[in-house]
């Protein structure tokens, strides 16, 4: 059974997601750990609520990205990590983490990459103008968002969004794809060639 450890700031509205599917469905996975930058942020209390371990840490108690990074892999390492889960973590990572990990952490992003990578990518579509934006779900490489995309899912930017109402859709589609895709490397569906991912029934 796969060992996760899920990766978020903030809500952690895709952690919930996961945690759900995982305890509902047949996903042969664990979400074992959270690590959270934010001591504050909402998704340390639905952590507590599934009973699941949480890792805390201050960025600014360190001098460097790699320093607190150091620390976390040596902790996903004494948790037996399979699989890292970036759900809304809202910071640059470093080789420290990404090559350890590589083919084994993914990212779930905002909008139709390549384009709006970064931050507020739902911000940047609406600015844009674009009619169509949407979800990713990818795997992280050592640039910002650039990774070998798994799954795509399209949007519709609807007359009238403000960046409330089409963010409340695109979470709804997030909250379905990050758990298909999980199940999928969870049942070794996933296989990587390059930049080409294959997903095999
Ligand atoms: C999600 O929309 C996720 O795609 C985005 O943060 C949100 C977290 O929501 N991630 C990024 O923008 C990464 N650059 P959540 O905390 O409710 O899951």
């Amino acid at each position: 059974s796969l060992r996760i450890a899920v990766f978020a700031s903030g809500s952690g509205s895709n952690f919930q997601a996961l945690a759900e599917a995982i305890r509902d469905t047949g996903i042969n996975a664990s979400i074992e750990l959270v690590v959270c930058d934010k001591p504050s942020a909402y998704v340390l209390e639905r952590a507590k609520h599934f009973n699941i371990e949480t890792y805390t840490f201050r960025p600014k108690d360190y001098s460097s990205r790699e320093d607190y990074e150091r620390e976390i892999v040596a902790k996903l390492e004494r948790e037996r990590i399979d699989l890292i889960v970036l759900a809304g973590y809202m910071r640059i990572i470093t080789d420290v983490l990404v090559e350890p990990y590589c083919g084994r952490m993914i990212n779930i992003h905002p909008s139709l990459l390549p384009v709006f990578p970064g931050i507020n990518g739902i911000g940047q579509a609406l600015e844009y103008g674009v009619k169509i934006t949407g979800v990713t779900v990818h795997f992280v490489d050592g640039g910002m968002d650039t990774g070998p995309i798994i799954a795509q899912h399209a949007v519709e930017v609807e007359e009238n969004d403000s960046e409330e109402t089409l963010a409340a859709r695109i979470h709804r589609v997030e909250h379905e794809l990050l758990p298909k895709v999980v199940g999928w490397i969870a049942e070794g569906q996933v296989s990587v060639t390059g930049r080409k991912v294959t997903i095999t029934n």
